[in-house]
């Protein structure tokens, strides 16, 4: 069986990757870029630091400054109308995963039209504006992926959104944009990136592509975000951290994420934990829950990661790597769903709709082990109890 591998045209990574913003337009043949970024790295400078190359090029651009963390229909359709006032080309998007999947959103709204609900799966997205990702965090790889995540304003559901027209164009991979990272985020979308290694290498459409970018990932973001997280400015690590998270993407976004992400979502939704936390939340309880599907592949996954000896045998490594990774989520101070300080009832209460809303995403179905919705809510009273 052959494998289908989606990857953007251009892939510039590295220290400056992010300068080089208009000689990749250029090299694409675009000249009106639209640029997507939030507040926060508007204010930090961020948004300059890529648009002064652009203003010295003679390039006009326009800006939507406004995405929200866990973008919403809401905030995805100011964005568009923004978009629409004038004549673009492309679009530039700067920032986490929010920011990148604002941009992608308004790309495939600004061509075919419709609400968001109309792309989520099991719809396919086929096209859409180019867009040009430069990711500030590492990382949710976006800037590799055919996935948008977009919450519902109204109903509060988190639509993943998939299909070829989602893959950005170009991806600008620019460590030296992390550095100012604080320890939580650093933490939280380092831990996504894990998740997304861990989950494509188990996924039951694991492949022999995405096993080698996932593995690389995994063994390189275990070393290195514990450093990552105490010493910011540590360039080595920052460089690793944002190497692997854009592997790390490209593994899940070809072989597609698991059980974690799926129940990680609705927590997302209903709680607005933030999504690498709540990826974190999860991870052990998890793993421990679905090493039985496939205890090969994980116990190599222990090996990778430096948590087991080669010589242990499977079940020792299986042992150990769900004590590391309880020990990792310990050392980042990861709080559970209560230290979160998330309701305990209204956990409890929103535990069935949140399993089948997890069912409803399809990806559980990839999991080496694939639950039932009982299995879920099981899952989820477990994590408030860890
Ligand atoms: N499309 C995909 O393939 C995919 C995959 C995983 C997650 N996601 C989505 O990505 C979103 C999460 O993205 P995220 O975790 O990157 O965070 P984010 O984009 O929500 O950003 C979180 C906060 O960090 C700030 N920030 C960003 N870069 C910074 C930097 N370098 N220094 C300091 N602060 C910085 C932002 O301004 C924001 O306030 C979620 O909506 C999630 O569903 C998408
Ligand atoms: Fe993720």
């Amino acid at each position: 069986m052959s494998a289908n591998i989606n990857l953007p045209r251009i892939l510039r990574v590295g220290a400056g990757a992010s300068a080089e913003l208009a000689a990749t337009l250029a090299e694409l043949g675009f000249s009106r870029p639209f640029v997507v970024t939030d507040p926060f790295l508007v204010q930090q400078g961020f948004c300059e630091r890529v648009t002064a190359p652009l203003d010295a090029a003679g390039i006009v651009w326009r800006l939507f400054g406004d995405c929200v963390p866990d973008p919403t229909t809401g905030s995805v359709t100011a964005a568009l109308e923004q978009l629409q006032r004038g004549d673009h080309d492309c679009l530039v998007a700067l920032g986490g995963g929010s920011s990148l999947d604002t941009a992608k959103a308004v790309a495939v709204l600004a061509q075919h039209g419709g609400a968001m609900a109309d792309y989520k799966v099991p719809a396919q997205v086929h096209s859409g504006l180019p867009v040009i990702a430069i990711p500030t965090t590492a990382g949710t790889g976006s800037e590799v992926t055919r996935a948008a995540v977009i919450t519902d304003t109204a109903s509060n559901e988190k639509m993943l959104c998939m299909g070829l027209g989602l893959v950005p164009v170009a991806a600008l991979v620019d460590f030296e944009l992390t550095l100012s990272m604080p320890h939580r985020l650093t933490a939280d979308t380092g831990i996504d990136s894990l998740c997304h290694a861990l989950e494509a290498y188990v996924s039951r459409k694991a492949n022999p592509f995405t096993d080698s970018v996932a593995l690389t990932a995994m063994r390189s973001i275990y070393r290195n975000i514990r450093i990552a997280c105490a010493e910011p400015d540590n360039r080595a690590a920052r460089e690793a951290m944002m190497l692997a998270a854009t592997q790390g993407g490209i593994a899940f976004a070809n072989a597609s994420v698991t059980l974690i992400h799926g129940m990680s979502r609705p927590v997302g939704a209903h709680f607005h934990v933030p999504h690498g936390l709540s990826n974190a939340m999860l991870l052990p309880e998890v793993t421990a829950w679905s090493v039985s599907g496939a205890p090969q592949r994980y116990a190599h996954c222990a090996r990778v990661m430096g948590l087991a000896e080669t010589a242990d045998t499977d079940a020792l490594a299986l042992d150990k790597l769900v004590a590391g990774l309880r020990q990792l989520n310990a050392d980042l101070a990861v709080p559970g769903p209560r230290e979160y300080g998330i309701d305990q009832a209204l956990w409890h209460s929103s535990l069935e709709l949140m399993a089948q809303q997890a069912l409803d995403s399809g990806s559980p179905a990839n999991n080496p082990l694939v639950p039932e919705a009982a299995d879920i809510v099981a899952l989820y009273e477990r994590v408030w109890a860890a």
